[in-house]
């Protein structure tokens, strides 16, 4: 599909509720740069928990000027020690301030061979994309969440209980939905896709639906 306008997708939602896959599919379908910004702040977490002693503002400033797509494809950004992490480091306004060039970057200015942009993440719809074509707040109940997480992390061996992976969502929710710098939540403007009940495919194609009707119009 060619797009005369570049299109740009925000996308808000709390851990594990399947934002992830669904930006995966939209991002395919409509050929759009697709951005997790969640890993940006795993990856800063993962030099928090390797590096204590050196992690410091100069240091992260350093890496986020030569960030690149390939740096967030590291396996071990996906664990639950690391989203914990992340989820505190995450907290400090110096540190979103670093991450926020490479977000806009992304999002307003993607590789040409894309016809837009597609971010998720906590505070895309309302700080970084406010004028996104598109705004999607994608939840699902805790335990469907704890679930999903649970069968991810233990098909990449991981050893933990679904019960430590339900309480780390707990946690990570109450500190995402709380705090006082880009808290996570859904805005006016966004349509909400609750996944609970619905299969991967359901949802993207309700979305898909929901885009092909305004880009066809
Ligand atoms: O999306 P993911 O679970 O990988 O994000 C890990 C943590 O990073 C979140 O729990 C949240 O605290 C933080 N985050 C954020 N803003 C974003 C994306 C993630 O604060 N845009």
């Amino acid at each position: 599909m060619k797009l005369i306008n570049k299109i740009k997708v925000a996308i808000d939602s709390p851990a594990a509720a399947g934002a992830g896959t669904q930006a995966r599919l939209i991002s395919k379908h409509f050929n759009l740069f697709y951005l997790d910004t969640g890993k940006i702040y795993r990856l800063i977490a993962n030099i928090k928990i390797t590096q204590p002693k050196k992690y410091c503002y100069i240091l992260i400033k350093k890496i986020m000027s030569k960030l690149t797509m390939k740096d967030l494809q590291n396996k071990k950004l996906l664990s639950d020690e690391v989203g914990t992490m992340a989820s505190i480091i995450s907290k400090n306004k110096e540190i979103r301030k670093l991450v926020h060039a490479f977000q806009i970057k992304s999002a307003y200015h993607p590789p040409k061979k894309y016809n837009g942009s597609c971010l998720d993440g906590r505070d895309i719809t309302y700080k970084i994309i406010p004028d996104a074509d598109f705004k999607f707040f994608i939840t699902a109940n805790t335990k469907t969440r704890a679930l999903r997480r649970y069968k991810e992390l233990k098909a990449l061996n991981r050893k933990i209980s679904f019960d430590e992976v339900l309480k780390s969502i707990k946690k990570r929710d109450k500190s995402d939905y709380n705090r006082k710098i880009s808290p996570l939540k859904k805005t006016k403007d966004s349509v909400l896709i609750n996944t609970t009940k619905h299969t991967k495919r359901a949802c993207f194609l309700k979305i898909k639906q929901i885009m092909n009707r305004k880009i066809k119009t």
